[in-house]
């Protein structure tokens, strides 16, 4: 795995960002410089306040941040106008939250299918790819169910399938096991860490759940708007899932070795 500053598919450089203005204003991100690699799951935790979901929407093209700059596939994100960048986002993006954003009278196969039907592709190609995307995140037998009738790990793996749907090189998600009781925020974030490995993505998930951290590959803390912690400083650990690694021999995060079951 290359971490060739120049294969990285996200850069960001001196991100600057607050609320407000004057006396007001609320200081989030100084001066906050990271950069990503495809086919690697981080995690990006630290305490409520600390400025992930302000940074996560700035690197995938949400909020404009005051001062920096964001390159995402070596395009600079914020130097596009907004109808470039929301092409931009639609087809190289995706996006997971928290509560779903699921629409109630859908059945699974058309809320993933429905970014194809938007793009213009052919129902019967779309209903077909949004039946692969289901399949993969385990719901081949629960597709023609709509939201009411899943469990809330069922309704966050088909958001997932709906935002695979694209073929994203790049996938955020702002806690999205947040909603989740703690077996299926293990199923969807070895599903996200599945989904950097077998598709190359790039995968930045904000999460408050320590015991998630055995199924990423990098971990960064955030404080008060600086990075205090980034486990890609650590050494690398030998083989992906032999051993227990070096980062998770540290007293916060005691976790056992990943089997690489995922699902
Ligand atoms: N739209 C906004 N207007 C004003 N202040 C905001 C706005 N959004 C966020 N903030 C403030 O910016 C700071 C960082 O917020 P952010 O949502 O990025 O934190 P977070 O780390 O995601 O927190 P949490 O874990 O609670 O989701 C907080 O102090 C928050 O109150
Ligand atoms: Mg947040």
């Amino acid at each position: 795995m290359s971490r060739d500053p120049s294969a990285a598919s996200i850069s960001a450089t001196g991100l600057v960002h607050g609320y407000g203005k004057g006396a007001a204003r609320t200081p989030v991100l100084h001066q906050l410089s990271l950069q990503f690699w495809p086919g690697e799951l981080t995690l990006m935790m630290g305490a409520s306040g600390s400025g992930k979901s302000t940074l996560l929407a700035i690197l995938s093209g949400l909020l404009r941040p005051e001062s920096g700059a964001v390159r995402v596939l070596d395009t600079p994100l914020w130097n596009l106008g907004p109808r470039e960048l929301e092409r931009f986002r639609f087809q190289h993006c995706g996006y997971v939250f928290q509560n779903f954003n699921l629409f109630p009278a859908l059945t699974a196969i058309e809320q993933v299918a429905l970014p194809l039907d938007f793009g213009g592709v052919h129902k019967a190609q779309a209903r077909q790819r949004a039946v692969t995307a289901l399949e993969e995140v385990g719901l081949g037998t629960r597709m023609n169910l709509r939201p009411a009738q899943l469990s809330g790990g069922e309704k966050q793996r088909v958001a997932i399938a709906r935002a695979l749907i694209g073929s994203p090189q790049i996938l955020f998600a702002d806690e999205p096991t947040s909603a989740l009781d703690s077996a299926n925020s293990e199923i969807v974030i070895a599903l996200l860490q599945k989904i950097a490995r077998t598709h190359g993505a790039t995968v930045i998930t904000v999460t408050h759940d320590p015991r998630l951290t055995r199924h990423a590959e990098r971990i960064i803390r955030l404080q008060d708007g600086m990075v205090i912690e980034d486990t890609l400083e650590y050494p690398r650990p030998g083989p992906l899932l032999a051993g227990v690694d070096a980062r998770h021999a540290s007293p916060a995060q005691p976790h056992p070795n990943s089997t690489g079951d995922y699902l």
